[in-house]
């Protein structure tokens, strides 16, 4: 090796040592004659003291900021009044006798140090994501997510899972994300599609008496992109054979305890709360709540059905139901904020956003004089409003009055954080399964049920028979774990009968009869040759690590994420393919 040292090494313990270094010039300060220059590989810093008087180390002039450089010297202890404790070299230097330059830095684009580095555009940033990985918090997540791998593929080996890799040029399939599309040169105009997660693979190696498969998977969706959305993701992808629900919560609680306490030092609670995604909808207005913060929502259907005021009593009236929440010392929001509530929740689709503030001493609202006294008192008694109080109100059918106060709850939870009228540590890792989902929910453009997960999702036992006579009213054996308000994975009990599931697809999802035998026709086959019943579940790596990290964007903990327009800014990808390359794939463009 070219060092004896990493730059996080040397203390006191060294002085005297002859070592040698290697890594970037961090930075560079002239103080008299003497150039002070700190020398910084992926591990730390260390002071380097070099004498631009001796000959042959004349050439530190031409050093600039990133350069990179090798060093001979001496460590010697720093004089007292110049030790720095901030850092763990910071009591020691080296005297430079000898260095090699390997590379002097152009120019940077941008500057490097974290605070400076986050004020340059994002899209900057990821044009020379190789500068941008060389900062600390950078290289940290990478680490943390190193840490995460190594953790989950140890827990799974210690449980007796085999790591099997499945294709990803796979074929298209009906039903989820738009896919990729990949044409075969050896097959004109034929397709692969991009695999959009190994589900149907992983319950083939099920078939094949695996019994348990685990799998850091690429997947692959054409989705409209945010901040927890990449085209190409990472999933923990498992599949066991011979289980039921608890044994998939109690290994993944197992398996996310020890992933946050050897990436983090943290202990995680386990087992993990369980809310069925009823009462999730009912009490956070979502099927991710974040319960790190109250704010909780209550449904008032019961108190307004005779109302006089007739946007909730014929809300109710019309199969729906009237929901409020507390939005706790928010009364104080600037009319601009109110306005941006107001356009959110019309954005999914309320026709308002009817609201009271609590303020000196006051209840303040355009629907107050529709309001009878009682129902004040009930509003104030259950909802236990205070002055300073802001309550919300959404009146509709019930999916869409949650969703609307849902998303109104969490808005307030960033007002109040920016605020600092809630506090939430960012060491709380509140996990929870959400269960009990409906097997199949009614697509109102399509005219047809669609799978809530996904086709393969076994309904309930007990739920069975109404599969024929009542589908949204059976509930499937799915379950997703949420951490902190992110869908952080979701899986299933299977389907491991082929006469069941050729029914769900052909019966219930619709799908005709020449396309289940083309796109699926192989599973259903698979099924009849002794299918164990199986189930399994695939976390989101991305979100997981980002979620370790404290960062709210995926693309933090991706060495090379796509922006959101799905570009790869570094590498400038997608790129326009030559006329040749595009005869050999049988391919015309359109104009
Ligand atoms: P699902 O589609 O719910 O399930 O995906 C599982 C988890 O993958 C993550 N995820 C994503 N992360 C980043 N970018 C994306 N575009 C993206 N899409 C999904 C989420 C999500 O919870 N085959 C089933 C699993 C199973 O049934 O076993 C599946 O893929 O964290
Ligand atoms: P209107 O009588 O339509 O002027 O509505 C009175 C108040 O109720 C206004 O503040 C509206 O924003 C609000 N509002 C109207 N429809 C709804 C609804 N479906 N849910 C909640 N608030 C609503």
């Amino acid at each position: 090796m070219k060092r004896t040292h990493h730059c996080s090494e040397l203390s006191i313990e060294n002085i005297g040592e002859n070592v040698r270094l290697i890594g970037w010039v961090h930075s560079i300060r002239d103080h008299g004659g003497l150039f002070f220059i700190d020398l910084r590989d992926r591990e730390g810093i260390t002071q380097l003291v070099f004498d631009p008087r001796r000959e042959n180390l004349r050439t530190v002039h031409s050093l600039r900021d990133e350069s990179v450089i090798e060093v001979r010297g001496k460590v010697s202890q720093r004089p007292a009044d110049t030790a720095n404790d901030r850092i763990a070299t910071g009591a020691v230097e080296v005297i430079v006798d000898d260095f090699t330059i390997h590379n002097i830095c152009d120019v940077l684009p941008f500057p490097m140090t974290d605070a400076k580095a986050e004020s340059v555009s994002e899209d900057i940033r990821l044009t020379h994501r190789y500068l941008d990985l060389r900062r600390r918090k950078n290289f940290q997540r990478l680490r943390i997510r190193h840490r995460a791998t190594c953790a989950v593929r140890n827990f799974l080996d210690k449980n007796g899972f085999l790591e099997i890799e499945t294709p990803y040029l796979f074929k298209t399939t009906p039903e989820g994300a738009r896919e990729f599309l990949v044409p075969s040169r050896l097959n004109p105009g034929m397709m692969y599609a991009l695999a959009q997660s190994p589900q149907q693979y992983k319950q083939m190696l099920m078939v094949s008496g695996i019994e348990r498969y685990y799998s850091l998977a690429r997947c692959f969706r054409d989705e409209d992109l945010r901040a927890d959305r990449q085209p190409e993701f990472t999933q923990i992808d498992l599949e066991m054979s011979f289980v039921d629900r608890e044994d998939i919560y109690s290994l993944v609680e197992g398996m996310m305890a020890t992933i946050w306490k050897e990436a983090r030092a943290i202990d995680v609670k386990i087992p993990f709360p369980r809310l069925s995604y009823r009462s999730a909808m009912d009490r956070f207005g979502s099927d991710k709540p974040d319960t790190r913060f109250a704010m909780e929502i209550t449904d008032f259907s019961d108190l307004f059905s005779g109302s006089d005021f007739k946007v909730f009593s014929s809300a109710i009236a019309d199969g729906g139901c009237v929901k409020a929440f507390n939005g706790k010392s928010l009364a104080d929001i600037s009319q601009g904020e109110m306005k941006a509530l107001e356009d959110v929740a019309r954005t999914l689709g309320a026709k308002g956003l009817a609201y009271i503030k609590a303020e000196r001493g006051q209840w303040k609202s355009p629907i107050l004089k529709f309001l009878s006294d009682s129902e004040k008192n009930t509003l104030a008694e259950k909802l236990n409003v205070e002055e300073g109080d802001l309550i919300f109100f959404a009146a509709g059918q019930w999916e869409q009055s949650c969703k609307i106060l849902g998303r109104i709850r969490t808005e307030c939870r960033d007002i109040a954080l920016a605020k600092g009228k809630i506090n939430i540590p960012s060491d709380m890792f509140n996990f929870l399964w959400v269960v009990d989902f409906p097997l199949m929910t009614f697509d109102d453009e399509k005219g047809h049920f669609v799978a809530t997960h996904h086709p393969f999702t076994a309904p309930v036992d007990g739920d069975m028979e109404a599969l024929k006579t009542h589908p949204e009213k059976v509930r499937g054996q799915h379950y997703d774990i949420v951490l902190n308000g992110t869908e952080l994975g979701g899986g299933s009990i299977r389907i491991h009968r082929p006469q069941l599931q050729e029914y769900v697809f052909r019966e219930i999802l619709k799908i005709p009869g020449d396309v289940v035998s083309d796109r699926f026709g192989y599973m259903l086959k698979a099924f009849s040759y002794g299918a164990p019943p199986h189930g399994g579940i695939a976390i989101g790596l991305d979100r997981l690590v980002a979620l370790l990290c404290g960062t709210a964007s995926i693309r933090d903990v991706i060495a090379f994420p796509k922006t959101q327009r799905g570009v790869d800014m570094m590498a400038q990808s997608p790129c326009s393919a030559s006329e040749k390359q595009l005869r050999e794939l049988h391919i015309k463009l359109a104009q």
